[in-house]
């Protein structure tokens, strides 16, 4: 017997057969909620936020209250990793993360710490936290970013639309990038096993920036270390690998230790299923666009969504993060959909 009122999403993970599609969005705890927004201005800032484990418990649980999701994603970032190796960031208000020091010379990687995850107590904190307020209702979800998406940000600085400079580095240094990427790796590794530990009952990996390297690149990169993360954590907890806008990374991601496998809106769902085989569970896809349009609209994309992926091996979500600018009641609509649609059943002839 499963200890969660609703295991769905941990048995679609893992590809059991669910009676109903769970679904869950990224960024559900997020600005889209007049809740959200009000705990967050009782922070100075966004990583004092993240780092008050009251807080963040309290936004994390906050989609599963008040929108029925299947699913809590632990309030956190990405970018804690990088501090925690000695790289801190700002979040600057309408512009992202910033940070103060890059990673350029050989002397830059050697400064990095390899985290043993003892400094990021304030994350697992915060799970246990919500844990105790999910009092199991239904999984948490924990994450980290992709060691190449993490490097992005390390080196660029900033945001970026082409993380040109980063590229840059993986072109011009080689050696450094992979010695970087090791670190980052490890550091990782220790701060997912100690999120399990704390209680985290699923991992997502997000590979944010996986679309602007080539195919080759990609795999030299970034999902040789991904891959290395699944080969730890999916010992203990499934694994989600979320590579966005990297559809032609997906037949190499089938041979990862990775349950799941999170798709955007740009991958077709028959395409992703032929590249990945059976035996990965698919997550997404809807364009966080379709959540400005009026509801009949939102109905009948996400029932040919889900027409599209079937009722097995498969979790609804977005293709990526939910914009701060969507309205609360058409999120509620979304997730309303999956829960209600039903699946034409073949006939048999007997
Ligand atoms: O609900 C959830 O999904 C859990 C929380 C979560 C946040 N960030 C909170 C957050 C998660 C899973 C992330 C991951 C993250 N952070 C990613 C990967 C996913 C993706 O979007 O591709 C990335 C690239 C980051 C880095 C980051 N954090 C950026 C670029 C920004 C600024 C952009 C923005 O939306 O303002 C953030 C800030 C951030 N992280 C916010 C939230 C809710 C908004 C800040 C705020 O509320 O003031």
């Amino acid at each position: 017997m499963s200890q969660f009122k609703n295991d769905l999403l941990l048995r679609a993970a893992k590809g059991e057969n669910v009676e109903r599609v769970p679904v869950w969005l990224m960024r559900q705890a997020g600005r889209i909620l007049p809740e959200y927004r009000a705990v967050r201005a009782k922070a100075k800032n966004f990583i004092e936020f993240v780092k008050t484990s009251e807080m963040a418990a309290e936004v994390t649980v906050q989609p599963v209250d008040i929108l029925g999701v299947d699913a809590a994603i632990i309030f956190s970032d990405i970018l804690v990793i990088p501090e925690a190796m000695g790289l801190p960031y700002q979040m600057i208000e309408a512009k992202g993360p910033h940070f103060e020091k890059t990673i350029t010379s050989q002397s830059d990687v050697n400064a990095l710490k390899i985290s043993d995850g003892s400094n990021l107590q304030y994350v697992y904190d915060a799970i246990r936290l919500s844990k105790k307020q999910l009092n199991n209702r239904v999984p948490l979800i924990g994450f980290c970013g992709a060691p190449w998406t993490l490097l992005a940000y390390m080196v660029e600085g900033n945001g970026s639309k082409t993380f040109s400079k980063a590229k840059k580095f993986l072109y011009t240094q080689p050696k450094l990038a992979h010695q970087t990427l090791e670190k980052i790796t490890q550091s990782s590794i220790n701060y997912l096993k100690g999120q399990v530990e704390a209680g985290a009952d699923l991992i997502q990996i997000f590979d944010s920036w996986a679309g602007v390297l080539s195919p080759e690149m990609h795999n030299e990169f970034s999902l040789r270390y991904m891959s290395a993360i699944c080969d730890e954590l999916s010992k203990q907890v499934p694994v989600t690998i979320f590579a966005k806008d990297a559809h032609f990374a997906l037949s190499e991601i089938k041979n990862t230790k990775c349950s799941v496998v999170g798709i955007d809106w740009n991958t077709n769902p028959q395409e992703a299923r032929k590249n990945l085989g059976n035996r990965k569970t698919l997550q997404g896809n809807a364009d966080p666009c379709l959540l400005y349009a009026d509801f009949d609209v939102i109905k009948k994309e996400t029932k040919k969504m889900l027409d599209a992926f079937g009722p097995q091996n498969y979790i609804a979500n977005l293709g990526h993060g939910l914009y701060p600018d969507t309205e609360k009641e058409k999120v509620k609509f979304f997730i309303d959909c999956v829960k209600q649609h039903t699946f034409q059943v073949a006939k048999v002839n007997a």
